[in-house]
């Protein structure tokens, strides 16, 4: 078999085996294909596509890169949930402790913020202590012990899929429907799982764009999961706003503090229950949709989801009083406010603008490499729908260093739209898949 060959195959539109793909990913993970020639066949694949069989073939492959994670000892459902990525979205934070609460095991496995979109990872590593570098023996007795484990991809978990990942991010070749997917679930199935919710998202803010995109991934994430015999199910969510009203990770514990306390914006408090409520239905501790809503519902309500997050910190090393003194997290040292030009309602806050300033001014990270800054960010004063008057405060800008700050300043003043009239209410929660 030969690189250049399978390249050839791929940008004619062909179909390669199974075969010829593990040549071609085991290949670059052993460092035998070099870089140019497995970005030249990402390239492909961004044009071509995959069909099912080798989107199957790409995931296992990866998946098989490193261990499986055997949580046969831990007794019950795993459940996890994954979002493909938005600008505020801390659901995760949310919908987790409130499925653990209820009795789901919940092995997440999560990533960190790239470009615009916040990570997980980022955010629990703001709170002081916190280790997400769990080894699997730890991760597995916190399984055991918690029901909830937060831990990141490593050299053992799909190990292909963190380098192929670093090359698609260098080479414009991360918006593929079949390489996200693909990548996605490689990285899930390898954490012992028997189900998955996705969250997927679609808008200015997310990787998908367009609602027809966002529902053939999600449909192709449903079918690598049935291939494998998972129970796999998708919401298609709206990504253009902000989720919740904060974006930094310091910022957006505090917001996920607030919310499982029952004081949350509406919206992220909409969606995390959704979410929970289908971990807490696919982990089989409800027998229908609704009955699993009042359950999550009611672990909202009765502070457990909050306590559980709690447990989780501290068992992970974090400081877990930072869910109750705020002053305990990483603090931003000087804020700006953005005010309205006029009066009026809002009728768009870009969630791509927004999370573009808020990594500007250190909260994201251009490269994999890049260390961020846990305390900055951006809290919106207002959202979609809201009226605001001339020289109201539409946001407020929170950092530590003033460099970029009016660059980002300007960023922000573009993101907000200002109408007269009240725009039409935007569903939230716009289909489900599987
Ligand atoms: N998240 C992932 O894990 N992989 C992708 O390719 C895109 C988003």
């Amino acid at each position: 078999m030969r690189t250049v060959d399978l390249i050839y195959r791929k940008r004619e539109g062909e179909e390669l085996s199974p075969e010829e793909i593990v040549f071609l990913v085991n290949g670059y993970t052993r460092g035998e294909i070099p870089d140019y020639q497995i970005s030249a066949f990402l390239m492909a694949v961004c044009w071509q596509g995959m069909t099912d069989r080798e989107v199957s073939a790409l995931t296992e492959c990866m998946l098989d890169s490193g261990e499986r994670v055997d949580l046969s000892a831990v007794p019950g459902l795993k459940v996890d949930k994954h979002s493909t990525g938005g600008v505020g979205d801390k659901t995760s934070l949310i919908a987790a402790p409130l499925a653990a609460s209820a009795g789901v095991v919940v092995p997440m496995i999560s990533g960190r913020g790239l470009g615009h979109t916040g990570g997980t990872l980022d955010k629990l590593e703001s709170i002081p202590g916190f280790r997400t570098g769990l080894s699997i023996g730890e991760f597995q007795s916190q399984l055991q012990k918690h029901g909830l484990a937060f831990i990141g991809q490593s050299e053992q978990i799909a190990p292909a899929d963190g380098r192929l990942y670093s090359l698609r991010d260098a080479t414009a070749t991360v918006e593929s429907i079949p390489l996200i997917a693909s990548s996605i679930m490689s990285k899930k199935l390898a954490a012992g799982l028997d189900s998955i919710v996705l969250d997927v998202k679609v808008g200015s803010g997310a990787f998908m764009k367009k609602q027809i995109d966002a529902r053939r991934l999600a449909q192709m994430m449903v079918g690598i999961g049935r291939r494998m015999d998972k129970r796999v199910m998708a919401l298609i969510t709206d990504m253009n706003q902000p989720l919740g009203y904060a974006i930094g990770n310091a910022l957006e514990i505090m917001e996920v503090s607030q919310t499982l306390q029952n004081a949350g914006p509406v919206d992220l408090t909409r969606l995390s229950l959704e979410l929970a409520a289908r971990m807490i239905h696919l982990g089989r501790m409800a027998n229908s949709i609704d009955e699993a809503r009042e359950i999550a519902q009611a672990r909202l309500l009765d502070g457990s989801g909050y306590r559980k997050l709690k447990d989780v910190i501290t068992a992970q090393g974090g400081n877990a009083s930072v869910l109750d003194r705020f002053e305990l997290l990483p603090n931003a040292t000087g804020m700006r406010e953005i005010y309205s030009p006029r009066a009026g309602f809002v009728s768009a806050v870009d969630a791509a603008l927004i999370g573009q300033a808020s990594q500007m001014i250190g909260a994201g990270r251009d490269t994999k490499e890049d260390s961020i800054d846990p305390a900055v960010g951006v809290i919106l004063e207002v959202k979609v729908g809201q009226k605001v008057d001339a020289g109201g405060v539409l946001c407020r800008i929170y950092h530590t260093r003033e460099e970029r700050v009016d660059e980002a300043a300007d960023l922000v003043e573009d993101a907000f739209r200002i109408s007269q009239h009240a725009p039409e209410e935007r569903e939230l929660i716009l289909e489900v898949v599987g």
